[in-house]
């Protein structure tokens, strides 16, 4: 295991909630240290782009239209074993298989609109981070 970051997003819904401070705090109980955050609405282009990998599923249209329906509080996160780590914090996609004491199970409502997203590896972690933050601001 090492220091390592990861990239994360709170959702439309989470944030339309005033749900963002509490996990918020959750991610910081949990060890990460906040490199960057900002909130930021995202354009049609920029959710099809950022869910790319999900373009031929039946949910990428409806996955889209969600994620550009309000702002999204997005962050560069760090600790060690960063990426697995807020994986376990968030808790499963389905809230309904989420462990106990995950932010997906203390907030979200549907499969989709589970509140929050994590990197789900190094390439990607790489990749979102560098889709909303600058190398400057992360130094
Ligand atoms: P995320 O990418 O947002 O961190 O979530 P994840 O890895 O846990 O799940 P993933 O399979 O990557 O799915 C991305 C997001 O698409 C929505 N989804 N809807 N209706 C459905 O069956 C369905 N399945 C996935 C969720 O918002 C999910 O987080
Ligand atoms: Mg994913």
């Amino acid at each position: 295991m090492s220091v390592e970051r990861t990239f994360s997003a709170i959702k439309p819904d989470a944030v339309a909630a005033g749900q963002a401070g509490e996990i918020l705090a959750l991610i910081q109980k949990a060890g990460f240290t906040v490199l960057g955050l900002r909130m930021t609405r995202l354009t049609l282009a920029q959710a099809r782009g950022f869910y790319a990998v999900h373009k031929e599923r039946p949910f990428y249209e409806s996955l889209v239209k969600f994620m550009t329906e309000g702002p999204v509080i997005v962050m560069a996160l760090e600790r060690e074993d960063a990426i697995a780590k807020l994986r376990e914090v968030m808790g499963a996609t389905n809230p309904a298989n989420a462990a106990e004491g995950t932010i997906r199970k203390r907030f979200a409502a549907s499969i989709e609109h589970n509140c929050i997203h994590g990197s789900d590896a190094p390439e990607t972690a790489r990749q979102e981070l560098g889709f909303f933050f600058s190398t400057a601001e992360l130094l």
